[in-house]
């Protein structure tokens, strides 16, 4: 107790002499510690979750020393709109508190401009969390200073008022209700319609269970609708095994990778056994083999998604890409007549999706326009806080406009 607590203080750059007299009286007194509660009474427009943390009481309560706690305010309770039936469903409520919590002390001005650093939280049920180490919020600090949080379904939130120190650690008072990462299937219906060929194709060769919802810890590089229309009169052409095999080079198994945490001229092993993936990193822009990654880091429940913008084949995998080309050109000997091609193209695999209660299917399929280099690679679903604007493009643009953090300067978990 004394000891987590000192290695708090420690983080929190106390001076030495205090540390002494914890380690002394080992009294929180001494340092002014002062509970969850009070701390959050002392801020304006938190009731909603200090009412959670009364009707909850055994998630604070049992919490060690040195924690973050990440806060919503009142105004991103209301954002939810179905807050009532959400408070009255415990299991869920549960989750989405210990989502919020992280084992660690995540100092806000300990992050650097342009870096994203991943944050393990207190969710650690297999039923949340089929991931090693506990369900993950991505802390990214904007050119402008402001760290923002993601979580699931790429919904965000700004830390409002940062680094409240309390008796066990410090609170971030965010202006989101951060969201549990579900699964593939989930996510592309609900938030990254452009995922849907992709997950269509899973679906038609029957890997999705097996390959993707099935595993524990993976690493997947999804491609858009827009690399699937370019070969939608090719993809066709493909056995159904060599179909499989090409699906299989797209997902790493055993490994959530950070973009940013792989190496240039590194290579993945996928779920395709023979082939593997290069990561080629060129200025500020980062390839598996010809591929650009467009949009990095979706969190799904089971690990991470990158969505690129051609679709991979592994017996292509010597093909680097064209750096200086806007899209990449397909890795597929093309066969047969495209008669439509780009947006009007048909989106291969789509009508394979299983028909939902409200089948949503023909919709998506139909109404979500996709391509063109500039298009926002994020559409649909629960969609950005107003505070965050048009996050798809301006996610890739600030990516690639910012040199790609050091990877070992990220917080080690
Ligand atoms: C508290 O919430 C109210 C209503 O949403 C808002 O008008 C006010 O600015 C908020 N106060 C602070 C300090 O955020
Ligand atoms: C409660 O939440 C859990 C977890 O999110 C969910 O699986 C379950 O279906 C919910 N129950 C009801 C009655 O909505
Ligand atoms: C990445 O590796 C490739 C091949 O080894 C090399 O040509 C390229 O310059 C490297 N890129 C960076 C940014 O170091
Ligand atoms: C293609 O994959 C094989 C097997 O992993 C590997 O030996 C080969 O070097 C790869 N080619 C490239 C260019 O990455």
């Amino acid at each position: 107790m004394v000891f987590g607590l000192s290695s708090f203080r420690s983080a929190a750059r106390l001076p030495t002499a205090i540390l002494a007299i914890v380690s002394v009286f080992g009294s929180a007194e001494v340092v002014k510690a002062a509970d969850l509660d009070s701390v959050l009474a002392g801020q304006t427009n938190l009731t909603t979750f200090r009412e959670l943390i009364k009707d909850y009481p055994d998630i604070f309560a049992k919490l060690p020393s040195g924690v973050t706690v990440a806060v919503p305010n009142d105004n991103a309770f209301d954002k939810l709109g179905n807050f009532d039936e959400w408070r009255d469903n415990k299991t869920h409520v549960e989750a989405v508190l210990k989502y919020h919590v992280m084992p660690k002390i995540v100092s806000m001005p300990s992050i650097i401009k342009g870096d994203s650093i991943w944050a393990p939280t207190l969710l650690t049920d297999p039923k949340f969390s089929p991931i090693k180490g506990g369900q993950r919020l991505i802390l990214t600090k904007q050119p402008g200073g402001e760290v923002v949080f993601t979580s699931g379904f790429a919904n965000r939130g700004t830390v409002m008022v940062e680094d409240i120190e309390w008796d066990k650690g410090l609170v971030q008072v965010i202006d989101s209700v951060m969201r549990i990462p579900e699964g593939l299937e989930s996510t592309a219906r609900n938030a990254y319609h452009d995922m849907t060929s992709f997950l269509g194709a899973l679906f038609a060769t029957d890997l999705y269970d097996e390959l993707i919802a099935g595993a524990k810890d993976v690493t997947i590089f999804a491609p858009t609708n827009a690399a699937f229309q370019k070969l939608a009169s090719t993809l066709p052409t493909l056995s159904k095994e060599e179909l499989k095999s090409v699906l299989r080079y797209h997902v790493v198994p055993g490994q959530v990778s950070q973009i940013w945490e792989l190496k240039n001229a590194s290579r993945l092993a996928t779920a395709e056994g023979e082939h593997s993936i290069r990561i080629l990193r060129h200025t500020n822009f980062i390839f598996a083999d010809s591929a650009q990654v467009l949009q990095t880091d979706i969190l799904v429940a089971n690990g991470a998604v990158h969505l690129v913008d051609n679709v991979l084949n592994p017996k292509a995998n010597g093909t680097g890409p064209d750096v200086e080309a806007v899209a990449q050109s397909p890795v597929f000997s093309l066969v047969g007549t495209q008669t439509v091609t780009g947006t009007g193209a048909p989106t291969p695999y789509t009508e394979f999706l299983p028909c939902t209660v409200s089948c949503p299917v023909t919709e998506v399929v139909r109404t979500e326009p996709t391509a063109s280099a500039t298009r926002s690679v994020n559409q649909g679903g629960v969609r950005p806080t107003s505070t965050n604007g048009a996050w798809g493009v301006q996610k890739f643009n600030y990516i690639c406009a910012l040199n790609p953090p050091d990877a070992s300067a990220s917080l080690a978990f």
